[in-house]
């Protein structure tokens, strides 16, 4: 019962409806236009015909007398094109025409009437009707001109009855014509609600069924799939970082705790002292990490989108690549920049500052070969319609196999264990790219890696 209910609330159904009390509308407008025109202009001239008639018989008597008017409707009467006429006197005893006798007819004189006519066809006899003109002549002679309207009747018939199985073929029709729709909509609206609802129940892989025919059921449904696409992205990839801050946050801790506890077995001043100073260190470190996953999840979520700048990328890598030199000549090495300038991007200084420090902090410490002295070299340049910030070293690089993956939170490569690290610096390098809509490319230098920062280039609209 409700089901029956809700098809017809259905928006579908209700503009099914429109359109066919529109389309029944217009149908039997057309048909009456044609009924019109055919059978009722057919009758009135009928009756125009008859009225002349009338008239010239009238005028007959007029001039040529009884005789005349008796000898016309003799002539008359004699062909059988299904006109009927009488001439009776006062009596009502036929005088001359084809109709035996008077039919029934109101008291007024001079009017139209129409009577039952049986027609002789050999053995069988008809029953047709006929339309004709009454009218007294003078000297009290009465005059009744008419046709055999049947003919003309059953037409009309034919047309009214038309026009009645028309419209009922219509009604059916679009009735069923707007069930059939809606039903096949509810079903769809119906899928919808009972796709959200598994995955409101926690099945977060589902999605909404798609028919493939592109129709706007199946836009709604296409977008709210790629929403859920996205929420279960950053779903995953809260729960990544979760298990990944518990599992390797738990290792700098473990330690705190067992350097506390052998300070205070040893009762020492000195040994309290150290490992307070430890416990700081590692604290540090702790927080570092900390704010690295912070901002790796922020960028990669897309939410410092809102605060993207147009910016010039020449004054950050100028202004990261000064603070370098200095570390890299302390390593006994170089550090040599080259830029362009309008280097404009959209973008978030303080991130990109952090994805050149992170590259930087990378080459200092991987770029050298053991026994060598780290040789660095910066470039920013516009290629195409890209900006592309590279920074080279002569180190070992990373293997191609491994380049897919040292983008991960917390992978390192076993080469770079004697090296301090987290394995996020690249894990955010790569979350502000995706915010800035960029890439970053790790290729080899022969020897040593090139990281390249690629970002769409920004072009005022002028
Ligand atoms: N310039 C490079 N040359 C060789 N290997 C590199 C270079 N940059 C990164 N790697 C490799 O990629 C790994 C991941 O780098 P990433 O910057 O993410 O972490 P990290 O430098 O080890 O730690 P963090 O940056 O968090 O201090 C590094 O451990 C190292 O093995
Ligand atoms: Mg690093």
């Amino acid at each position: 019962m409700t089901a029956r209910f809700n098809l017809l609330r259905t928006s579908t159904f209700r503009l099914a409806a429109l359109y066919l009390v529109l389309f029944a509308i217009s149908v039997a407008a057309l048909l009456g236009y044609v009924y019109w025109n055919t059978a009722v202009l057919l009758e009135r001239q009928t009756d125009d015909t008859i009225r002349a008639e009338v008239q010239a018989l009238a005028d007959q008597y007029r001039i040529r007398g009884l005789n005349g008017i008796i000898d016309t409707i003799r002539r008359r009467s004699a062909d059988d094109g299904g006109s009927v006429y009488l001439l009776a006197d006062a009596t009502g005893r036929r005088i001359a025409g084809n109709l035996v006798s008077l039919p029934a007819m109101p008291e007024d004189r001079a009017s139209w009437i129409e009577f039952p006519l049986e027609i002789d066809r050999g053995p069988s006899r008809e029953h047709h009707v006929a339309r004709a003109f009454h009218t007294d002549l003078e000297g009290d002679f009465e005059l009744v001109v008419g046709r055999d309207v049947e003919a003309l009747r059953q037409f009309a018939n034919i047309i009214r009855s038309t026009i009645y199985y028309a419209l009922a073929i219509a009604l059916v029709l679009g009735l069923g014509g707007g069930v059939l729709m809606s039903r096949n909509f509810l079903r769809r609206v119906d899928a919808i609600t009972e796709a959200s609802r598994t995955i409101m129940a926690g099945n977060m892989s589902g999605r909404m069924p798609v028919q493939g025919s592109n129709d706007e059921l199946d836009r709604l449904a296409l977008s709210l799939n790629e929403m859920l696409d996205q929420i279960e992205r950053l779903m995953a990839a809260m729960q990544e970082v979760s298990s990944n801050v518990a599992h390797d946050l738990k290792t700098p801790l473990t330690r705190i705790k067992a350097r506390v506890e052998a300070a205070l077995r040893s009762g020492a001043e000195p040994e309290y002292r150290q490992a307070l100073e430890q416990t700081v260190d590692e604290s540090d470190r702790l927080l570092a990490t900390f704010n690295a996953l912070l901002s790796i999840a922020r960028a990669e979520a897309g939410e410092a989108r809102a605060g993207l700048r147009p910016l010039d990328v020449s004054a950050i890598v100028a202004e990261v690549a000064e603070l370098y030199e200095p570390m890299a000549e302390d390593a006994g090495g170089t550090l040599t920049s080259s830029m362009s300038s309008g280097l404009n991007v959209l973008g978030d200084r303080q991130l990109l500052a952090q994805a050149m420090t992170n590259l930087l902090d990378n080459a200092l410490k991987y770029g050298a070969s053991p026994g060598e002295t780290p040789q660095i070299e910066v470039a920013a340049g516009i290629e195409g319609d890209k900006v592309v910030i590279a920074v080279r070293d002569h180190g070992e690089g990373i293997p191609v196999a491994d380049r897919g993956r040292v983008t991960e939170r917390f992978v390192r490569l076993d080469a770079s264990r004697s090296q301090p690290g987290n394995g996020l610096g690249l894990s955010l390098v790569s979350g502000v790219m995706t915010l800035h809509k960029g890439t970053l490319v790790l290729e080899d230098n022969h020897p040593g890696l090139a990281a390249k920062l690629v970002l769409p280039l920004y072009r005022p609209a002028s």
